[in-house]
Parts: structure tokens; sequence; C-alpha cells
């Protein structure tokens, strides 16, 4: 691992678990981005010098000797506005005179050990300052007198990047930002597929795989939250690359609400990539002396397909981006009562699903939504967050008491950032909701969205949370944002900075959610948005967490969950088993098992069998944990591939154990009768729990496992769980 300049050739070099990433100082203070990829050894790097070149009608500014060189021929580090380099920017800064040419150049550089936090942002960090070096790189626009600081971090164990970037105001007049990407890389050739994960309410984070070609193209959203429709991730992997092969290269934005990932592929077929804040409608007024932080961007590198992007991705996020107690706590195993009991439900009801679980070998109880104001059905009582005293006699404290005297955890339900228009809360401070002067405000599930950017609003919003969170013993709090936001308008801010709403909108919401998490440091907060409307490495920061999607239903559930494995580890996705009937209730718990798990489910309305099943599929599941939540995971057959099989497995890092699954969604067409297993060590030899055979890890890779006796069955599935022998 390491960051070196060297100062012969100007050249960065940043070495990160096995990948390199190289950049230089070009002419007349230009960095130009020179590679990414594999390992590289350092003296080699003189070979890069002559990588710059020159085609007619490329513009030149006049410092740089005529037909040697030209800005938008030359792959860059940060992508300029309106000069010689006509690709799509990274920066653009309009000054005082009207005018938004950016063409910010070298100034000076520094490097040191760990990784500074972004103010206000989630961000990665560092557990020990030696895991971790950072490079700052300052550049200047010097006719704005925007500084724009470029910031890499780089990992001792990960082929993996942070990048993001400072811009400050040096001059004496406020300027206005109209674009500051995250990060800009261009790299070589155009011959990669695009892959995103697109969605809608429940069916969140499908797989897409798209060819690039000449022009732009790429995602973005313009929700107010990362969204269903697109999540704030893209890579871009070779031609004929997969799960195993090819060179992936895997982007990550760390932040929760509009973002932008663009790719433009230019006449020399260079691939400029861009992510972060979504440009469209953005703006925001540096004044003389201000910085403005952009949210950071994760880059990884794999060399082994998709399979080790998402690998190296998972641990990363485990290792240096969920926090506090539950990173490396045993997560409790929950009930929670919403699919069972909707709104209608009251104290003895929710008792009585407690006692359930306490006599199951659940955990934890969680109650969701309805348990405040007069709220029955979403028509109402959102921001009124005092008890209903009709529904819950003795108020919270008393359900708590006698959950906790069970012997369970109590977790509950709150949806911060909104605001009924049937509500006290509304009644007293219509203003407090997002608004445009002079048009209606639409509803989405008959709410408004609270305006997170004014400081009186947190602050109420802190002290009524207070109220229940501090003065009972509650161990889990689901954070729910249940529509986009739409009207962006803030009563507070003035004309010139309305803009600026959608930012200071999420950094509103981490600013309470690091309040709440500061206060509270105990709590297990699971993020949740309609699902997995907000499921991002933002949110991953504070909860370590995410309820995955409302989908429930195993066969299409699974495919939701290989969707989000791309990036996104097993630990952070919350899965539950519900009474949905399309599975077994051993399917339902197979699929659940890959992720945070629990039941979302009144027990009096399944079967006494059912109930039976679950009693015993809990002691599996807990044998299991730390495998599936800090283990590898490999897809063996996944969805995008195959509609009708799937598989997956997870391995621990001494590769002495493996735990399989395999799962018929359709039985159309059978996969073979053999499923090749991935991540052992052929040499090793592994004992079938089931059967107590004995194969090598050789045989087990490379001729696979035998489905021969497997009944070929709509939503049949089987694990197999493998012990070195
Ligand atoms: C949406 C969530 O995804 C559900 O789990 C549940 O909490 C409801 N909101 C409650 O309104």
């Amino acid at each position: 691992m390491g960051i070196r300049f060297n100062e012969k050739n100007k050249t960065f070099k940043l070495d990160a678990g096995g990948a390199s990433y190289v950049f230089r100082i070009f002419h007349t203070g230009y960095l130009a981005h020179l590679y990414f990829g594999a390992y590289i050894p350092d003296d080699n790097l003189v070979d890069f010098e002559r990588r710059s070149v020159y085609a007619s009608f490329s513009a030149q500014p006049d410092d740089i000797e005529p037909y040697t060189f030209s800005p938008d021929t030359c792959p860059m580090e940060i992508g300029c506005n309106g000069g010689a380099d006509m690709r799509i920017a990274s920066v653009q800064i309009r000054g005082k005179d009207g005018n938004a040419v950016t063409e910010p150049r070298y100034v000076s550089h520094k490097i040191y050990s760990g990784k500074p936090a972004i103010p206000g942002l989630p961000a990665l960090y560092a557990n020990t300052p030696e895991e971790c070096e950072t490079l700052e790189v300052t550049m200047l626009d010097p006719r704005t007198g925007a500084e724009c600081m470029l910031v890499y971090t780089v990992f001792e164990k990960y082929p993996a990047i942070t990048r993001s970037m400072i811009v400050k105001n040096t001059s004496d007049t406020p300027f206005e930002i109209e674009r500051a990407m995250s990060f800009c890389m261009d790299m070589n050739g155009c011959d990669y597929d695009m892959i995103t994960l697109y969605g809608r309410h429940m069916q969140e984070r499908d797989f897409m795989r798209r060819p690039i070609g000449h022009g732009t193209q790429g995602i973005g959203s313009r929700r107010g939250s990362s969204s269903h429709a697109q999540n704030p991730f893209m890579a871009l992997i070779s031609k004929g690359g997969d799960e195993d092969h090819g060179e992936a290269y895997g982007f990550n934005l760390v932040y929760s609400a509009n973002f932008k990932a663009e790719v433009e592929v230019d006449y020399n077929n260079t691939s400029r990539v861009i992510m972060g804040i979504n440009y469209d409608d953005f703006g925001w007024t540096l004044s003389p002396g201000e910085s403005f932080y952009t949210p950071e961007a994760v880059l990884v590198y794999s060399a082994e397909g998709l399979g080790g992007m998402s690998r190296a991705f998972h641990k990363l996020y485990n290792n240096n981006l969920v926090r506090g107690e539950w990173k490396h706590k045993r997560r409790p195993l929950l009930v929670n009562n919403w699919e069972g009991t909707g709104m209608d439900f009251t104290d003895e009801k929710l008792y009585a699903i407690a006692k359930w679980a306490k006599e199951t070998g659940i955990e934890m109880f969680v109650m969701d939504d309805g348990w405040f104001g007069r709220r029955n059905d979403d028509t109402s009582s959102l921001g009124d967050w005092y008890v209903n005293e009709e529904k819950l006699k003795g108020g919270v404290g008393s359900l708590v008491a006698r959950v906790k005297a069970l012997g369970l955890k109590f977790g509950i339900w709150y949806e911060p950032e909104m605001i009924s228009p049937d509500s006290d809360l509304f009644r007293a401070h219509p203003d407090w909701a997002i608004g445009v002067p002079g048009r209606k405000r639409s509803v989405g599930r008959q709410q408004y969205v609270l305006d997170m950017t004014r400081p009186d609003v947190r602050d109420y919003l802190f002290d009524i949370m207070g109220e229940v969170l501090a003065r009972n013993d509650i161990d889990y709090l689901k954070w729910d944002f249940n529509r986009n936001i739409s009207e962006a308008g803030s009563a507070l801010l003035p004309p010139e900075r309305q803009k600026e709403f959608y930012h200071r909108y999420i950094l509103g919401v981490y600013e309470l959610m690091d309040r709440i998490t500061k206060a509270y440091p105990h709590l297990l907060v699971e993020g949740c948005s309609g699902g997995g409307g907000r499921f991002d490495p933002g949110i991953l920061y504070f909860s370590p967490q995410i309820w995955c999607s409302d989908n429930t239903d195993a066969l299409s559930r699974v495919d939701i969950q290989f969707g989000t494995s791309l990036c996104y580890p097993a630990s952070a996705q919350g899965a539950h088993v519900s009474a949905s009937p399309r599975a077994s209730y051993e399917t339902k718990r197979n699929v659940a098992m890959w992720g945070s798990f629990g039941y979302e489910l009144d027990p009096e309305k399944i079967s006494e069998d059912a109930r039976a099943e679950i009693k015993a599929q809990i002691a599996d599941y807990h044998r299991h944990y730390d495998l599936i939540h800090y283990g590898d995971l490999y897809r063996l057959v996944c969805p995008w591939d195959d509609p009708y099989n799937c598989a997956w497995m997870f391995t621990d890092e001494g590769k002495t154990q493996a735990l399989v699954t395999y799962l018929i969604k359709f039985k159309k067409e059978r996969r073979g009768l053999f499923l090749r297993l991935k991540g052992l060590d052929p040499a090793k030899y592994y004992r079938l729990e089931e059967t107590g055979e004995v194969f090598s890890g050789a045989l087990l890779m490379n001729a696979g496992i035998s489905l021969f006796n497997m009944p070929n069955e709509d939503g049949y599935s089987k694990t197999f769980y493998f012990t070195q022998a």
C-alpha cells in the first residue's frame, strides 16, 4: 500500500490492495489520468510521459506549445468546463462576471497517513492511521479563485480508493458552484459494459447491463433520495467479463440524495466517468473563505470480475463504513409486527407477538408504524410523535417494560422526516413542510415532507424522539422515509439559495442521524425507505442495516438480494421471513438468511406447523451468523443469467466451511445435474453435513455437487453445509 510522488516525472502512484492508480501533473498544471488497474511496478512509469496526444480541432490554451497537447484529448483527473476540455465537466464555477469557464491547475499536494472525515457528510474512515494513506492535490482556477482540492485515500487491504473534492473560495467575492462532482476519471478505451441497479418500490436494485457507446450515458436521481429507481452505484466491466472473469470497476457514492453517474465516450474512445451530486437544479453560493465538501465516491478495482468487486466492497464496508457498537456485535434476531398487523393493533396484540417470539427463540420485538398520534391508517399523525394511548394503554413505557420482562429487546419505528397534513404539528407549523410559494404541495402516501434544512425542525425532532428514546430502554430504531420529494423549497432559504435545497436537506438528515446515534450509541438503527428506497452507503454509515425491500415474497425478493449484493454486504440487508404465500417456510428462511435476519408476521395467522418450523429454523441461523455476515460471498447462478434457478454461497476467510443455497424459482428448466462451487481450497477436503460424505475442494469446484435427487419444483430450495474434513 502507499502513495508516492515521483518528483522527476511528476507522477503520483497510489497502490491499494493489488491495484494501482496513476496520474501526473501535466503541461502547465493539468492533472492527467494515466492508469487504474492491476498493480504495476513503479519503475515503468516513465513510459507514461509519452501519453499525450493532439488532434485537429482540439483547442489549446495559449500557454501550451502549439500542436503538442490539448486538454480535450488528455485523460483528466478533473473535468474542466468551458475551456479546451470539451467533454462532460466535473467542476463548473460561475464567477462574478457571469462566466463559467473553469480550469483548475495544480498548485501543491500533501501525502499523509490516515483518512480525514468530511464535515457534515458520511464517509469511510480509517480504524488506525496505518490502515490508510491520503493524498490531497490542491488545484486553483485563477479566474474565479476557486480552489479545488482533490482528496484520494487508499486502503491497505482492499483494491479501493475513495475520492472527493473540496471547493474553496479564495477570492473576495461570492461565486456559484454549478457542478462539483466527487470524481472524474478518464479510462482508456470504451470496451466496457455498464452495470447499474434500477428498480421501483418492491423491486429494488434490479441488474441492468448494457454496452457503453459514443456520447453520454448514465443514471441519476432527482427524487430527493438515492431512490428505488436507481442506486448510486455503477460498474464498468470489460466486454465478455462475468462473475469471475474480466476487469470490473465499481463506483459507489456515499450519498443519500440526488446523484448522477455518467460515462462519456469521446472521439478518442476514452471513457470519462463522473459521479457526484446531481447537477440538475443544483447550485451553491460560496462566499469568500468558505469551503464546499462533495460527498465521497468509492472506486473498487477487480481483476476477478463482478464477484471480486463485490467481495472487496463487502469487506471494505464492513470494516471501514459501518460504525458503532453494532459493527461487530451480533445483531438480534427480530420479529416486526408490520406485515402481521399493519396499524391495527393494541398493546395486548403486540405483547402476544412478543410472547410467542420469546418462546420461539427470537431476540427482539419491533413495534412498527401506528403507535403514535391518532394513527390508524396513513392519513394522519406523522410528526405527532407521542403515544396513542387508545392503542397502547399505559404508553410506550409500559409495553417496553412488559416486553423486556420477557427477556426480549425492544425496537420502535419512526418516520422522522415526514409530516401529515392532518397532524397537530402541521396545524402548528405549516411552514415546516417543504413547499414552493404559489404551488400546491403534492402528497405522497398522503404525507408531506418536513423541511430538514431548518435547525428548528431538527431540534423539534431530536427532542420529541428523545421523549421516547431517553425515557425507555429501547434497543433499536427503524428510520423510515416513505415518499420522494417534490416542490422542493424551504421557507427559510433566500431565493438565490433555493437551488441548495436538496443538498441542504440531506445534510440536515445526516445531522439529525448523527445527533441521535451519538445521544443513544447503543441503539441499533435500521434504515428504511418503503423498503430499500434509500439503500446507499450514506445511510449505512449511520445504520448498520437497511430494510432491503417491502417485497418479502422469497421468489422475487431473492433477485433484489442478488442485485443488492453487487456492492452491499449481507450484514447490511435487513431480510425477513413473512407469511407471504408463494414459498415454503424453508425457502423463505433460506432466502432471508442472506442478510440481517428476522420475521415479520402475526403468529396467530399462521399454522401450528409453520410455527414449529420457525422454531427449528432459528438455531440453524445462529450458527451460520458469522459466515453470512462476515464471510466471502460467491454468486453461483445469478438471476441475470438464469431466470429460473439461482444459487449462492458463503465461505470463511480460512476456507474451512461453506454454506451453499440453491433455489428453483420456476421449474421450467433444470440447471444441469451438478452445481460447481467457488472460493474453496482445492487441496482441502470438505464434509457435507447432511450425508457425512467427504469431497475435495477441487472436486466441488470443478465437477460440482449433485442436484440429481433434488425435487424439480417451483420454489424448492436447499442448503448444503460443508466443513473442512
Ligand atoms: C414502509 C416500510 O418499508 C415498512 O416496513 C413499514 O415500516 C411501513 N413503511 C410502515 O408504514
